[in-house]
């Protein structure tokens, strides 16, 4: 295999190989108009297809109907840390909660200390983010705007389970690692935001899935292009998209309902991956510590150590011997991390637990 099929990237991570050849394709000319996706204008009827069929196929695997508005941003996960506080924090409504449960929520919690004042209810921090709370257990005051966390912390490999129960006080989630990976019930949400470069496509775009309620308490004074209501109002189409971005994320949902099934048939093959993953590392004992605790342990992000920089370097010499990259962990735990994306095969995981297998042999 191509070290393209055997990429556990954290992100931008794999994508179909059937979606990288019409991606190519379009590079050089687009089968509906001849003419190539980098040079479409953002006004065409094409373009207004394209869009349009990307709301619609979220729409189907989500299962949102007309309350909730479907946009397409630019800025990544990064900007909704600060977009999110001012639009949906302004008086009159009371602090908005945060979860802060690894690396990512921090950046979320941080950001918005800069907009507003926000009440921290969990903080993982000095357990060095192997846990996560129960959501369902935290104090949120009444008055809160909004309880944020983020469902799956890609660097330390946490993802919470699913929401089964509604919250007193509007939820909003940062699913930028594990959006489209399972089903999920969206109707509890007040908002959904997740960038594309993991399950959806390219770095580029951003998805915000947004109650239509909530974008009723945006103060006016914000400029319009950090105001939630103009990309609605304009059909994400307020300035330049992203269009081979926002093209290749089509291209995926299109992949994900025809091809593969829909989100209860990728979470089936994502369950299958993940666990042969882990059961290979727990195979190790001692040998090889997961960053998780086991209750809390990623479908998308598994973060380990041979706990031993020499041997963790060691591997991926080896694994990129076999054609296998993207295994180094995060800048800030170090170690290793294989991501187990949408688009990361099965037979690409088969080949990986082999390359561990053989390599713990040798060395443990
Ligand atoms: C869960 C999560 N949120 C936010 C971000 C930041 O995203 P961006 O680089 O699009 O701003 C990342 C980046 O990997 C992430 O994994």
């Amino acid at each position: 295999m191509t070290p393209n099929a055997l990429n556990f990237s954290g992100g931008p991570g794999a994508l179909p190989a059937t979606v990288l050849m019409q991606a190519q394709d379009a590079i050089v000319a687009l089968p509906e108009t001849g003419v190539s996706v980098l040079g479409m204008s953002h006004r065409s009827d094409w373009f207004r297809a394209i869009l349009d069929e990307a709301e619609q196929n979220l729409r189907r695997l989500l299962g949102v109907a007309g309350d909730y508005a479907v946009t397409f941003l630019q800025g990544g996960s990064s900007l909704q840390f600060a977009m999110i506080p001012m639009n949906f924090a302004a008086a009159p409504q009371g602090p908005p909660a945060y979860v802060t449960s690894g690396y990512w929520s921090n950046r979320a919690t941080t950001e918005a200390a800069r907009v507003t004042p926000r009440d921290v209810l969990w903080d993982g921090r000095a357990g060095h983010y192997r846990q996560l709370p129960d959501l369902y257990a935290l104090e949120v005051a009444e008055t809160a705007a909004y309880l944020h966390y983020v469902s799956n912390e890609t660097v330390e490999g946490l993802q919470f389970p699913v929401c089964d129960e509604p919250f007193a006080v509007p939820l909003i989630a940062d699913m930028s690692s594990d959006f489209l990976s399972k089903p999920f019930d969206a109707g509890l949400y007040s908002m959904i935001y997740a960038h594309a470069q993991k399950n959806l496509g390219p770095a580029g775009v951003t998805v915000a899935v947004i109650d239509r309620e909530l974008l009723e308490r945006i103060p006016d004074h914000l400029p319009a292009i950090l105001d939630f209501r103009t990309h609605v109002a304009h059909a994400s189409n307020y300035n330049t998209p992203p269009v081979f971005a926002i093209y290749v994320l089509t291209l995926i949902t299109r992949w994900l309902l025809n091809d593969i099934g829909g989100l209860g048939a990728i979470e089936q093959i994502n369950a299958r991956k993940s666990k042969h993953l882990y059961d290979t590392l727990d195979a190790f004992g001692g040998a090889v510590r997961i960053h998780a605790a086991p209750q809390w342990r990623s479908q998308m992000n598994v973060s380990f150590t041979f706990g031993d920089v020499r041997l963790d370097e060691a591997f991926v010499e080896h694994a990129h011997e076999l054609g296998i990259v993207g295994l180094d962990g995060h800048r800030s735990i170090g170690g290793l991390r294989a991501s187990l994306y949408n688009a990361v095969t099965e037979t690409a995981v088969d080949t990986l637990c082999n390359a561990l297998r053989q390599f713990g042999a040798a060395h443990l």
